[in-house]
């Protein structure tokens, strides 16, 4: 019943990226290229995996697919940094070259524990019946587990858990392992979908990172989407989260606007009765771009965010697509957390990326006559009205106070997309980091986030107010690149 057509090694990549050496110039030349965020050199780039810091070095592995720019066998490609800032682009790690991933190296974790790196991920196997002319035949997810000393050499894969280890009532959807300790014990998440359509994190319990039992299952009461991906398990400031991504959400009023959603449960979980109460799901962020977000405690005891700038089974073709590449991972972000409402703000490590410095007021902004793609721009609202704020020819962010909307609306540079919202009864500042083809817009002390790529043509990049009547501060600074 195996598939072998799509499996991927070592070897043949290497062969496959010599030949690739001119492709890697032409998309060099795009001016879309970003300049402070990562993305693949070709092809597709989809959820972070294994974050970590390790002896110093963070290590950020990725879903994969080098030569495919829409994204099939994924490999995990890694980059390294030591300030978070400027990153080296390594050679993939991990390829779809065994019986229990030769579909896919799909999504997974790290957990470091003494001197080693293990690493937990989904194995996909999509079968296929040969007999009947290829049909479809149902898949597998497997847990493997991977060890390393040094994020860069890499243990033969071991097979933890297959599809006989997963409760009944499930689908053959289980997938993206994530690794919570608590109490001298390991608890694993993965994210599921019922053989009812229901969707779910499943829990793991074990001892020795190896053995695991299967424990509980954490879901709504209400129907709450058919699947849920990327799970991942954390405190912060003594407050459990569970971030994840249902599938499958009805578009409620100005809700839920994308085709599928990331965002989180505070959440308390009593491990040993198996019980636990969830609140109301929020969401991460509410632009066009965003998805399959993972975390990790950095050595310095942060908890960083880094989100997949990009979605699934989008209906509109990113114009980057006829380039040779498609979507970026987002500026890692710190998190905190006020009475359950998580807190999202870019490293202060972006700061070294601060050039000149302007500062004016809403009303003296436009004779400033300010224009780039790649800058910071920071509001301080004393007054909050209503604006409209230009960030690029077609691109606005915009206020209305007597309806409590704030839009992110594209003309032609959103390439088929129109707008986002957050209701929002007041506002007290904005910070805006923007990129050459990204804008990420954190709200209200970053409890609020809208992550989106855009499109502009050269010189299209005059920043300016079309309507203030707010009254803010506003600092500006142009970016480099890293
Ligand atoms: C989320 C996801 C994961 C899966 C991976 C495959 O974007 O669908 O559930 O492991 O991508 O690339």
């Amino acid at each position: 019943l195996l598939n072998k057509e799509l499996s991927m090694n070592q070897e043949e990549y290497q062969k496959k990226y010599q030949e690739y050496a001119s492709q890697r110039e032409k998309v060099k030349q795009d001016p879309w290229r970003l300049h402070y965020h990562l993305m693949p050199e070709t092809g597709w780039v989809n959820d972070p995996n294994g974050l970590c810091q390790f002896k110093g070095t963070y290590h950020i592995y990725y879903q994969y697919s080098p030569f495919d720019v829409e994204g099939q066998t994924k490999l995990w490609g890694h980059m390294t940094s030591s300030d978070l800032l400027h990153f080296k682009q390594g050679e993939p790690v991990l390829f779809p070259d065994s019986r229990v991933d030769e579909r896919g190296v799909y999504s997974g974790s790290a957990f470091i524990k003494d001197d080693t790196i293990h690493y937990f991920y989904t194995g996909n196997v999509k079968l296929i019946d040969k007999e009947y002319d290829y049909i479809y035949a149902g898949r597998e997810q497997n847990l493997v587990h991977v060890e390393s000393q040094d994020g860069y050499h890499f243990s033969d894969k071991e097979w933890l858990l297959n599809q006989n280890d997963y409760p009944q009532e499930m689908s053959c959807h289980i997938r993206d392992p994530k690794i919570y300790e608590k109490d001298n014990r390991y608890y694993m998440v993965l994210g599921a979908r019922s053989m009812d359509d229901q969707g779910c994190v499943l829990i793991y319990e074990g001892t020795d990172l190896k053995d695991w039992q299967y424990k509980m299952c954490i879901t709504t009461n209400e129907s709450f989407g058919y699947m849920w991906e990327c799970p991942d398990l954390f405190d912060l400031d003594h407050q459990q989260f569970l971030l994840t991504c249902p599938q499958g959400l009805p578009h409620v009023g100005y809700r839920y606007e994308n085709v599928y959603q990331s965002g989180y449960f505070p959440i308390e979980i009593d491990f040993k009765n198996q019980t636990y109460t969830l609140k109301d799901f929020r969401e991460l962020d509410y632009g066009f771009d965003f998805y399959a977000p993972q975390t990790f405690e950095d050595e310095q005891g942060r908890r960083i965010l880094i989100g997949w700038m990009g979605l699934p089974d989008i209906d509109y073709t990113n114009p980057t697509c006829e380039r040779g590449w498609q979507h970026a991972l987002t500026m890692p972000r710190v998190l905190t957390q006020q009475n359950g409402i998580i807190h999202q703000s870019p490293v202060e490590e972006m700061k070294a990326l601060r050039q000149s410095h302007t500062q004016t007021t809403v009303s003296n902004f436009n004779d400033c006559h300010l224009n780039g793609y790649v800058f910071e721009m920071r509001i301080a609202i004393q007054k909050s009205d209503d604006f409209i704020l230009q960030l690029r020819k077609g691109a606005y962010l915009k206020y209305d106070q007597s309806s409590k909307l704030l839009t992110l609306a594209f003309e032609e540079c959103g390439y088929g997309r129109d707008e986002r919202h957050i209701e929002l009864e007041t506002i007290n500042n904005i910070w805006i980091y923007s990129d050459t083809s990204a804008l990420e817009i954190y709200i209200n002390d970053g409890s609020y986030v809208l992550t989106s790529r855009v499109y502009s043509l050269e010189n299209e990049d005059n920043i300016q107010f079309i309507k203030s009547h707010m009254e803010a501060t506003i600092d500006f600074y142009k970016l480099s690149s890293i």
